[in-house]
């Protein structure tokens, strides 16, 4: 019996808690993050707790990538809703993703383009549609759309509303368009799956507070319907 290696990613504790429940990943890791082991229908699972930011999303890509040499990974959390189609709770599962941060605009380039010319990466389609399925099935509402990163909490009506104008964003979080960066440089087949905890409007505050965990529940649902 040979087990495929898979890496699962999230930045929050309350996240990364309710994979550890869901999954039964009962075993801790030594490393530079806390990081979870357990087997699920044929999987070895390696769960990193990243920390927050863009930073935090490449440095645990990497990481897991060197270390473990997962076959697919996902990554898993919660975001703020810009297209007024979502709804809290709901479940996002991204075609692509841009980090709406960066800015070279001083020399004539689009918001978030790199220097390479590249501005939207791509999520593994076929992985994504694994994921999209899983929550369908699980009778969740579930939408695609596109992510905008960045290493801001959101918490403006404005600067929503700037996001969705400007990069056609569905929803904002802190650190997806870094990893699917990093994972496509890596070759490693990603998906990206968020659950919306608020509307980075004037209380986002709040609302994060109120649904991180029964959005991070939801979501670890959608992962174990994934991976069995
Ligand atoms: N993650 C969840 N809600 C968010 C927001 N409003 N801004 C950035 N990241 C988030």
């Amino acid at each position: 019996l040979t087990l495929t290696t898979v890496a699962l990613f999230a930045a929050e504790g309350a996240e990364a808690q309710a994979l550890r429940e869901a999954l039964g990943l009962n075993e801790s890791l030594q490393g530079p993050k806390p990081i979870f082991r357990g087997q699920v229908g044929g999987h070895e699972v390696l769960l990193v707790e990243t920390g927050v930011g863009k930073v935090a999303a490449a440095s645990a890509v990497t990481y897991a990538q060197a270390r473990f040499s997962p076959r697919w990974s996902l990554w898993a959390g919660v975001a703020g809703g810009l297209n007024p189609r979502l709804h809290s709770l709901d479940v996002l599962v991204a075609h692509d993703a841009v980090q709406w941060d960066v800015d070279i605009t001083a020399f004539g380039r689009q918001p978030g383009e790199l220097a390479t010319g590249e501005r939207f990466v791509r999520a593994d389609i076929d992985l994504s549609t694994r994921v999209y399925r899983a929550a369908l099935e699980l009778g969740f509402p579930v939408h695609w759309g596109r992510v905008a990163s960045g290493d801001r909490f959101l918490a403006h009506p404005a600067d929503a509303a700037r996001l969705r104008e400007v990069f056609a964003a569905d929803a904002v979080e802190m650190e997806g368009a870094a990893a699917l960066w990093t994972a496509k440089d890596l070759a490693l087949p990603m998906a990206l799956v968020r659950t919306i905890s608020d509307g980075a409007d004037d209380d986002a505050h709040e609302s994060f507070e109120m649904f991180l965990e029964q959005a991070s529940e939801r979501l670890a649902q959608v992962v174990r319907k994934v991976l069995q």
